[in-house]
């Protein structure tokens, strides 16, 4: 990672960072869940932020997403792909980081028979073996020098998909088998699929992992912008309003840096006109709104009123508010669970650690807002 062109526009977040790899090194916990809606900066925070660092204290860092390895339609080829992705980059991480010498190592795997296998199908073709994540686990954390730190990125795709039981079982068995070597930190952006994955009783993980939220940004990210474009520009921006729009645009980094590198290229936009150039830009996409067009009237409204932060959503006041709009007499709490059971699983709302309600995808939250709708 270190020889890529460092971006200028991205904001460390160096504290969060060493409070996290440091409570991992030390030994208060061995698993971390970050928890955030959809564009918040998790993917950027483990590769840009926690991955030099954990480097420099000494772990080898192993990352994977497992959402971006949608290479087929249907759910159950999903999982063997998602599988083989998994265990394939499990063994790269051993061979090439690890530094074990490549024979080595599948020669010891090739040898064990355990259950829950799946195949791995290796580059060359020429060494099919069977082996499963405990199994990798295991052999990473017996050969490894140096402790082990494991970004696992959209965990929750693991509960969504079908089929997957069997590796999550075998994952789970290598992480709390080798905890003292191989540390880990899950995101998640489901509280849908992460509930499923850590917080029921059967759940395959648990009470596994300590589950945090991801931190907004704060003003100093809007001022360390706000510097940028003062040293390119030759002009300052007032950094109040700066960010004020930043709150607005429900702290979502990647409209700031836009808004940020529209007025740098064109230094003659007023700050609210690079504002609507970035919403035209980024905008809603043009899936979200067929969603949107199949949605119903109550469900359009409850959505509405989380997006303005509502939460007591069940409450007599509320439920006569949404009967008003929708010129019905009453509205049952139980057709209110229901909605939000369906928009939950549409991952359209989503909870934090705390429970709270969220619109799960920050872009869409803005779009609710600002186009009203
Ligand atoms: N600290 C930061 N400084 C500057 N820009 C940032 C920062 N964090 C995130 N961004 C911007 O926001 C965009 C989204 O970040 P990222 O992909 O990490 O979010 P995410 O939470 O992983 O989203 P998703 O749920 O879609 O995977 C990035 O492409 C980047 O442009
Ligand atoms: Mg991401």
């Amino acid at each position: 990672m270190s020889n890529i062109t460092k971006d200028p526009l991205y904001y460390p977040r160096t504290e969060l960072a060493e409070r996290l790899v440091v409570s991992l090194k030390d030994g208060i916990s061995h698993a971390l869940t970050l928890f955030a809606p959809r564009r918040m900066g998790k993917t950027q925070f483990l590769l840009q932020d926690i991955k030099p660092l954990a480097e420099k204290m000494g772990f080898h860092v192993c990352y994977f997403s497992f959402m971006d390895t949608f290479i087929s339609g249907d759910n159950q080829a999903q999982g063997t792909d998602i599988q083989q992705a998994f265990c394939q980059a499990l063994s790269t991480f051993l061979t090439k980081t690890v530094q074990v010498k490549l024979n080595k190592a599948l020669g010891k795997i090739k040898t064990v028979e355990i259950a829950g296998m799946v195949g791995v199908g290796l580059d060359n073709g020429k060494l099919p073996v069977q082996t499963s994540p405990s199994r990798l686990l295991q052999e990473i954390a017996e050969t490894s020098q140096k402790p082990v730190l494991m970004l696992f990125d959209e965990i929750q795709e693991l509960a969504r998909i079908k089929g997957m039981q069997a590796l999550v079982k075998s994952l789970r068995t290598g992480l709390d088998m080798y905890q003292s070597k191989i540390k880990v930190i899950f995101t998640g952006s489901s509280t849908n699929g992460l509930r499923t994955m850590f917080n029921d009783s059967k759940a395959p993980f648990f009470h596994f992992a300590h589950a945090l939220n991801f931190p907004n940004l704060g003003r100093d990210f809007t001022d360390f912008l706000a510097d940028i474009y003062q040293q390119r520009v030759g002009k300052g921006l007032d950094k109040t309003v700066f960010f004020t729009i930043f709150q607005r645009l429900n702290y979502t980094p990647l409209y700031m840096r836009t808004i940020t590198q529209n007025l740098i290229i064109d230094p003659e936009l007023s700050l609210e006109q690079a504002v609507q150039k970035t919403l035209d830009e980024i905008g809603f996409q043009n899936e979200n709104v067929q969603q949107w067009q199949q949605l119903s009237e109550l469900e359009r409204q409850i959505l509405r009123l989380i997006a303005q932060g509502k939460s007591a959503l069940y409450s007599q006041d509320t439920r006569q508010q949404l009967a008003n709009l929708l010129g019905v007499e009453q509205i049952s709490s139980s057709t209110i669970q229901g909605k939000m059971r369906k928009l939950e699983r549409a991952d359209l709302i989503t909870r934090g650690v705390g429970d709270e309600l969220k619109i799960n995808q920050p872009q869409f939250q803005t779009w609710l807002i600002e186009n009203k709708i």
